[in-house]
């Protein structure tokens, strides 16, 4: 008979929960933001409103967006007209739509990293689900189960409308998921679409803004513990993962669910506050660790919008290469919400690969992972590479 302390010790892994593989999905649908303004108006039937439109064109220009996805095509908006203004009651048609969507397009995501991992799902013991469009009984967790055959027994938990700092809080959950089951393989599926929050233009400044940044996309990564060595190829390592709210900034990103689906509420000073608030997590997330030079780190910070990544770059002095992979995911995809961290940390592996560098986070060691949302609050994941090739 083994003692309840053994017992205990048996039910756990032995070392620190690793990212295995990740794949990415985006609808078919893209749009140019050069030329999205003319598009948003004419959809909306809102040509009259020039000075807004002017306005419209120079948020989209700052936002340094080169194309987003969304799955909301002109003729969607033609047999839907509710979502083409500013507040006619819409949530009926939006959630019809995204109960279907949602969970499809984050099954076009786990599929491909489940690929990359090379196991069978029926080895997932896990799956955490985040999403900030829409929201069913039973989940959409649930129906991600059902539509891709995932086993019976699968141990499922969803986070519904946390916003953008989310990707964060995945990987989080995640880490304590493979870290307290033995042989655990969490699946994290985040799949957002902006069509709970698109609406026509209206003297809502703040909301404009949310037009002009978000886009559709959804990640998926495989999370375990003690990868199966020559079976299982772990990309990043997580070390540590915290959450923490921003004194001082209650009420500076809201997005209340009301009829007319999410309006986006941007306080200007939200760049500064997230900014002011970066270093002094740095300096506790990386104490263990004995670092306090943050050039010296890879960084996966959200992208909620440039400005957020121009002040934290200004604040910290990071070299302007810092932030490139996050700038490259903005400029691609548009904000993706809870997906956009995952997309970062894709797209920093492969171009570390590419480019020869020795490990998957730009030939460095360590690094970090900022999720940025409402609350305002930042989610802090200390990383740690390995081999890019
Ligand atoms: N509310 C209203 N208007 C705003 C605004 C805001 N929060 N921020 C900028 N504007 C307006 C400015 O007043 C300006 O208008 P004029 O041209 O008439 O002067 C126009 O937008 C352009 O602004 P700037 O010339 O100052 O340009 P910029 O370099 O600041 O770029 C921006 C504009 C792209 C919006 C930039 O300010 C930015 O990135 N802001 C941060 C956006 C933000 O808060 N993102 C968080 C998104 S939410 C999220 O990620 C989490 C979630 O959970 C939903």
């Amino acid at each position: 008979m083994v003692s309840v302390e053994e017992f205990r010790r048996s039910q756990r892994a032995h070392g620190p929960a690793t990212i295995m593989a990740i794949g990415k999905a985006n609808p078919p649908n893209c749009v140019d933001q050069s030329t999205y303004p003319d598009y948003y108006f004419r959809v909306t039937n809102s040509e009259h409103k020039t000075d807004l439109k002017k306005k419209f064109k120079r948020i989209c220009e700052k936002t340094t967006i080169k194309k987003r996805y969304l799955y909301l095509t002109e003729q969607f908006l033609k047999e839907n007209p509710n979502l083409a203004t500013y507040d006619t009651p819409s949530l009926d048609v939006r959630q019809e739509m995204l109960v279907v969507e949602i969970p499809k397009l984050g099954k076009e995501a786990a599929l491909k990293a489940i690929k990359e991992w090379g196991q069978p799902k029926s080895k997932i013991t896990h799956l955490v689900f985040i999403t900030s469009a829409g929201i069913d009984m039973p989940g959409f967790d649930y129906q991600l189960a059902k539509i891709m055959g995932l086993n019976h027994s699968v141990k499922r938990v969803i986070v519904y409308n946390q916003g953008c700092f989310a990707g964060g809080t995945a990987l989080r959950l995640a880490k304590d998921l493979a870290e307290n089951n033995k042989g655990a393989r969490v699946l994290v599926v985040c799949s957002e679409m902006m069509e709970i929050l698109f609406r026509g233009p209206s003297e809502d400044l703040a909301g404009l803004v949310g037009q002009a940044l978000f886009g559709d996309g959804a990640a998926a990564i495989i999370v375990g513990s003690d990868p199966i060595p020559g079976v299982e190829k772990p990309l990043y390592e997580m070390f540590s993962a915290g959450q923490n709210i921003v004194p001082g900034s209650d009420g500076a990103i809201r997005g209340p669910l009301r009829e007319i689906g999410i309006t986006t509420h941007l306080h200007k000073d939200v760049p500064l506050h997230f900014a002011n608030h970066v270093e002094g997590i740095l300096v506790e997330a990386f104490k263990p660790l004995g670092i306090l030079d943050w050039n010296s780190v890879f960084w996966i910070a959200h992208p909620g919008g440039p400005a957020i990544l121009d002040q934290v770059e200004a604040t910290l002095g990071l070299n302007p290469e810092k932030l490139r992979a996050s700038r490259h995911v903005l400029a691609e995809y548009g904000n993706m919400q809870s997906a956009c961290v995952l997309f970062i940390l894709d797209e920093m592996r492969k171009k570390s690969a590419k480019d020869g560098l020795e490990t998957t986070g730009e030939g460095l060691q360590w690094g970090v992972l900022f999720g940025f949302g409402p609350g305002l609050t930042i989610e802090t994941v200390v990383l740690r590479s390995f081999a890019a090739n």
